[in-house]
């Protein structure tokens, strides 16, 4: 499509939308504004995948500015329905640092202390950010990664069970529980249940679990792919190279019908290039699985066939900005 068509096609879009303004929104807390995140059509593929619709879950739109916003809400919720979160208790959680933000913008919305343990090396953004609403950071080694993170956590609940409620956003199933009831529900509606593909990164492995759970009740033949750094020592920040890394309880590694392993810097490239063409500015792991949305469209492609493939921009890039993302040297 040309410059003309595609600005022509943009001023309908906005008149269309001017003539139905939607309500202006006011909410009781933050929190309320959590989820229905918007569905973006990505044109980055279009030329060499005409016939293939991609489309990116704004999850970077969220008031904590991640997915993680999402999981972490719903098992604050379900401590306090269940009685182990109550006014006092510190909240307790590794994290390698959404998360983190998430249960530290959430517990300074609810009245709750909130202490993180995240490995030393987790971007400086995300270390601010968390400080920034109140919350406080326990370090663990860097060379540990975010398994050294979860041994500390639970070691310090061991030692002091009575001060802490500890969501364990690997073992909940309230994580994956948020994505069934949300992030799969709005996908299916976006698209007019026209999704064919579904691409999501892992980390807790929440996102995945639930969204697929969700879409493959809604339809079975919606085809799932997961995506993983390829090797052990990656970029990948938010993201786990299952084989290496102990294994989240609420991860089924029967669900995928493909898991996709992707390297470093092709995703960083994929994420640059998504924010100069497009103007979306997203994190690691949505590079990555921006790149295996490509391989899926090259492939549909290649086989004369079309599709409506969905991905989850889990975060923005301005998060990154200190690690080189988006450094002038790449240009
Ligand atoms: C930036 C980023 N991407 C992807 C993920 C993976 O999401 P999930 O934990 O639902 O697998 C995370 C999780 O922390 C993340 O922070």
């Amino acid at each position: 499509m040309g410059i003309i068509d595609r600005v022509s096609q943009q001023s309908a879009a906005a008149a269309a939308a001017a003539e139905t303004p939607p309500a202006l929104r006011v909410a009781q807390s933050i929190t309320d504004q959590i989820g229905n995140t918007p569905l973006l059509r990505l044109r980055l593929f279009e030329d060499e995948a005409p016939g293939v619709e991609v489309w990116g879950k704004a999850e970077f739109m969220n008031p904590g500015g991640s997915v993680k916003d999402r999981p972490a809400l719903r098992m604050i919720e379900e401590g306090e329905r269940s009685g182990r979160l109550t006014p006092g208790k510190v909240i307790l959680d590794s994290t390698s640092g959404n998360t983190g933000i998430a249960y530290a913008m959430i517990g300074a919305a609810r009245g709750y202390r909130v202490r993180l343990v995240m490995p030393t090396n987790v971007s400086e953004e995300r270390k601010q950010l968390v400080t920034a609403f109140g919350a406080e950071i326990v370090y663990s080694d860097a060379l540990e990664g975010s398994d050294g993170a979860i041994r500390m956590a639970r070691q310090m609940r061991a030692d002091d069970p009575d001060t802490y409620f500890m969501p364990d956003q690997y073992n909940n199933p309230a994580n994956w529980q948020a994505h069934h009831d949300g992030t799969g529900v709005e996908i299916w509606e976006q698209t007019g249940g026209r999704i064919t593909h579904f691409i999501a990164g892992l980390g807790t492995s929440g996102t995945f679990v639930g969204v697929t759970r969700r879409l493959r009740e809604l339809d079975r033949s919606i085809r799932c792919i997961s995506v993983q750094p390829d090797e052990p020592w990656h970029g990948l920040e938010g993201l786990k190279h299952m084989p290496s890394s102990i294994v989240p309880g609420i991860y089924d590694e029967n669900l995928a019908d493909e898991n996709m392993g992707v390297a470093t810097e092709p995703a960083y490239d994929v994420a640059r290039e998504l924010a100069r063409r497009e103007g979306i500015l997203a994190g690691h792991s949505s590079g990555a699985a921006l790149w295996a949305a490509r391989e899926v469209a090259r492939r549909l492609t290649a086989e004369g066939r079309g599709g409506v493939v969905v991905l989850v921009l889990c975060d923005g890039g301005d998060r990154y900005l200190s690690s080189g993302l988006y450094r002038p040297r790449h240009r």
